[in-house]
């Protein structure tokens, strides 16, 4: 599901061309870290946000991605995509909302499109957000936002299938999990979601596979 997720929302909402700019939010999660990867394969440069520098070596070393920007060290969100997107974004893939999106929404390029795949920052608020912000930089640059949803590809999904294990096959796309073991573990794993625990995709494992 995450793979289809990535596969859809970055080549049908995002539409990337060879040598444009992709940011990505939660870019070393399960979506995020294929969204990277099929970026890439699709010939733009990529810049991922994500927590903590064990990640940002797994996008940058792992995954080759052209920056990484560590959002829990950086003080000005701003200022670190500029350095690390000096020619704009073309493509903004939006796993997290919040600061990173303001920092994208503040520099998109003519034609922008920024595909809304998940808001996992306000998904705890108790308070709703004010509203969309920054969204006055997209007016000028005729940005176009989408949100997508995957199961409204589910006529295609052996398309994606097909390609993505593909590309699996080839080594052109890898992916990792992070396993915790026993259901009764579920809920803390499920949690650690919103800590950044996990890399790839959080899987809690019941059992061996029966034979
Ligand atoms: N639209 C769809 O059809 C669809 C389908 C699947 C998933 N989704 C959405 O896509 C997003 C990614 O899903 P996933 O399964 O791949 O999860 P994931 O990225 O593997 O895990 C969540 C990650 O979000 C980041 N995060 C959590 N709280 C954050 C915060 N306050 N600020 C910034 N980053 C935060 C953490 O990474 P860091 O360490 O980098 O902070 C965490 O590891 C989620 O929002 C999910 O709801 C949408």
């Amino acid at each position: 599901m995450p793979g289809r997720t990535a596969y859809f929302g970055l080549l049908d909402a995002g539409n990337p061309s060879p040598g444009e700019t992709v940011v990505v939010s939660g870019a070393a999660g399960a979506v995020g870290s294929t969204v990277v990867q099929i970026a890439k394969l699709a010939g733009c440069r990529v810049v991922g946000f994500a927590g903590l520098e064990r990640k940002i070596r797994y996008l940058e070393d792992d995954l080759g991605i052209g920056a990484g920007i560590d959002y829990t060290e950086v003080g000005d969100y701003r200022n670190a995509l500029d350095d690390a997107a000096p020619d704009g974004v073309d493509v903004y893939f939006d796993n997290v909302g919040g600061p990173n999106t303001d920092a994208a929404f503040s520099r998109p390029n003519v034609d922008a499109r920024v595909v809304v795949c998940g808001q996992i920052s306000q998904y705890n608020d108790e308070e709703a957000a004010t509203g969309p912000r920054k969204l006055g930089g997209l007016i000028h640059m005729r940005a176009t936002v989408e949100g997508i949803l995957v199961r409204d590809y589910a006529e295609r999904y052996e398309q994606a299938s097909e390609r993505l294990t593909g590309w699996v096959a080839s080594g052109d796309l890898t992916y990792r999990e992070t396993v915790t073991e026993g259901l009764e573990n579920a809920p803390d794993a499920f949690l650690g979601l919103f800590e950044g625990e996990n890399v790839g995709k959080q899987v809690v494992k019941v059992a061996d596979p029966s034979e």
